[in-house]
């Protein structure tokens, strides 16, 4: 039907006739001439409609927006002075010969150029429609081209595609899981993957060698800007290499990518412990584009008369630290309150401040909330340990470990973001030593990673002393996103069963869990480790958008919910028979427009 996409005609087709099939842009009547912008994949091109050929005139003149046609013409340059250097095909036009309606489109719920001021509801209902607009197929164009790039560097490094199964067991990966009712055995349920992690380690058992696999995921928890419900990991398992073989593979793919797709040496990439990143950033995975740096200063409050710094500053499960700022002493009353507020969102119960607008004036050339509190040499030791100048504000932050590294942490971000501090650009790094567990509020152990990975120490020294064990995982940071994580895996059965039972998981409950596994273990395990990316995270940001949706062909709802196929939905009582299933009673059917709440 067609011989050339629209958006690659250009001045070499001078003279030819050609054929394009496309929707139709934009239809313009001038003065006895019909110009229309037809659009296809590969972007625009002008038609132009002469009264002299009536019939495809009279016809064009039918033609309404997202209309599907097609037109076969001649291609010649545009008139001088009409060219338009935004259109790739913009230095031509095609003087149509015929034109035939394939399809007609009624009016579309938003026009395709002013999608800014449309609703994420309404683009993602009509997301067929949304699709059109170039940026959106450029980003799934180039998705599909990395993912190729992927396929053909793992391929090149003797990596082979295997697919595991979508209706399988629990997975346990920290989120809840997807349950699908079984009509076969009734009452029980298989659970969607929230990763392929056990049947890549029971493939290295079968001796496969070198996995990989672009899969699927499913995880039900709390969404944000960088998570979906389903997504996509590049998943990845290799025998008979340790943490440096495969962080050194993974990072030549990666870098490899930005190269060859965006033409950006990522350089090598640095590794940073945990313990460091936390202390230096709060986070553990830090955004080296920023460098405000926290600087502990507990040992220097622990006597003040000021109980919001003396109480954590005598805590050992506690911190008390400064941010420095460069030029925030400019920073009006209004601007400090609000990120103030800002940190109470993240459960701080204040933010304290000094503003240094003279340093060569001692007390007298500070401003602050707190400094009456604290007697002055304590007040220059804080100073000269944060190496304050003239200019700087120094924020304070004294909370338990976690919950003030998430909240200075956040701040370190936005003040970045808000002074223009954050560089453009990239700074990638590793992130390792992991500690094995970290405690929840009841003080049980949980794993920091998920619990197929291996410590750095004996079964024996884990179980003396497990808060201070360290896990051989490794994360892969961008930009302060966690691009992917991984691990060398427990490979002996007796060194998983300690870190079951350190997890509260019993011996009856693991082998009923996870029984194939630890057989599996038994049966001549090789060492073994991997690594997943979030492929739609890498593609977020790659093409610089802000959320993973706008990489996602059919993404959901910050509710998990999908509006254009109005899912989840309720199903038939015939179907809910056949799977043994009886809803509770008063318990409304979720739909998609009304999801379930909280009991
Ligand atoms: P992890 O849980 O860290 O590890 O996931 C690996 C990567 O997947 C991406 N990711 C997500 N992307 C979008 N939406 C989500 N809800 C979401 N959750 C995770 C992140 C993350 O870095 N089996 C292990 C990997 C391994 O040990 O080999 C795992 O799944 O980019
Ligand atoms: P207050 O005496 O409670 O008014 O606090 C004095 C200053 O300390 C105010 O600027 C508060 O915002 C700040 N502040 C209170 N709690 C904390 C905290 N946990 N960490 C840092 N600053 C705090």
């Amino acid at each position: 039907m067609r011989s050339h996409y629209c958006g690659d005609l250009n001045e070499q087709l001078n003279g030819e006739t050609v054929s394009l099939c496309g929707w139709v842009h934009r239809r313009r009547d001038h003065g006895g001439v019909i110009f229309v912008d037809l659009r296809d994949r590969e972007g625009l091109c002008q038609i132009v409609f002469d009264p002299d050929r009536a019939d495809s005139f009279n016809l064009a003149e039918t033609l309404r927006s997202e209309f599907v046609v097609r037109v076969t013409g001649l291609v010649r340059s545009r008139p001088q002075g009409t060219t338009n250097p935004d259109m790739r095909s913009g230095a031509i036009e095609v003087l149509a010969h015929t034109l035939e309606i394939l399809s007609q489109a009624k009016t579309p719920p938003f026009q395709l150029d002013e999608h800014a001021t449309v609703g994420e509801d309404i683009r993602l209902r009509h997301r067929y429609i949304d699709l059109r607009r170039p940026e959106m197929i450029d980003r799934l164009r180039f998705r599909s081209k990395v993912s190729n790039s992927i396929r053909n560097f793992l391929d090149e490094n003797g990596f082979l595609d295997i697919e595991t199964p979508i209706l399988t067991r629990a997975t346990p990966e920290g989120a809840r899981d997807y349950l699908v009712p079984s009509r076969t055995h009734p009452g029980q349920f298989f659970a969607l993957p929230q990763s392929p992690q056990l049947f890549k380690q029971l493939l290295m058992v079968a001796g496969i060698d070198r996995y990989y696999q672009i899969a699927k995921c499913f995880r039900d928890e709390d969404l944000r800007a960088d998570r979906q419900p389903e997504f996509t990991q590049i998943d990845i398992e290799t025998s008979f290499l340790d943490e440096e073989g495969i962080m050194g593979i993974m990072e030549r793919m990666i870098r490899g990518i930005f190269l060859k797709h965006l033409d950006v040496d990522l350089g090598n990439f640095p590794c940073m412990t945990w313990t460091e990143a936390m202390r230096r950033f709060g986070s553990d995975k830090p955004d080296l584009r920023n460098n405000l740096e926290f600087t502990d200063i507990a040992d220097l409050m622990k006597n003040v008369d000021f109980k919001v710094f003396s109480g954590p500053a005598n805590d050992a499960d506690s911190r008390v630290i400064a941010l420095r700022v460069p030029g925030g002493a400019s920073l009006t009353r209004k601007e400090i309150d609000d990120y103030t507020k800002f940190v109470g969102i993240y459960g701080a119960k204040g933010l304290a401040w000094i503003k240094v607008n003279d340093i060569a004036a001692g007390l007298d050339g500070l401003q602050s909330p707190i400094i009456k509190f604290m007697p002055e040499d304590v007040v220059k030791a804080v100073l000269a340990r944060v190496h304050a100048a003239t200019g700087d504000i120094i924020f304070f932050g004294a909370d338990k470990f976690g919950p003030v590294c998430e909240a200075i942490g956040a701040l370190r971000l936005k003040v970045g973001a808000d002074l223009g501090i954050t560089r453009s650009g990239w700074a990638p790094l590793w992130v390792i030593d992991f500690p094995m567990f970290e405690r929840d509020k009841e003080g049980n152990l949980n794993s920091l990673h998920h619990p197929f990975t291996a410590p750095s120490c004996s079964p024996e020294e884990l179980r003396d002393n497990p808060d201070k064990a360290l896990s051989r995982a490794y994360d892969m940071v961008l930009n302060g996103t966690e691009l992917g994580g991984g691990s060398i895996r427990i490979h002996r059965p007796d060194m998983q069963q300690a870190v079951f039972e350190l997890l509260g998981i019993g011996e009856e409950e693991a082998q009923e869990k996870f029984g194939f596994l630890l057989n599996a273990l038994a049966s001549g395990a090789p060492p073994h480790g991997g690594l997943a990316f979030g492929l739609d995270r890498l593609i977020m940001l790659m093409t610089g958008t802000t959320s993973i949706r706008d990489v996602m062909a059919f993404p959901k709802t910050q509710s998990a919910a999908c509006p254009l196929t109005d899912a989840p939905g309720p199903v038939s009582a015939k179907q809910l028979r056949e799977l043994n299933i009886r809803l509770r009673e008063k318990v409304a059917v979720p739909t998609a427009a009304a999801p379930a709440q909280a009991e």
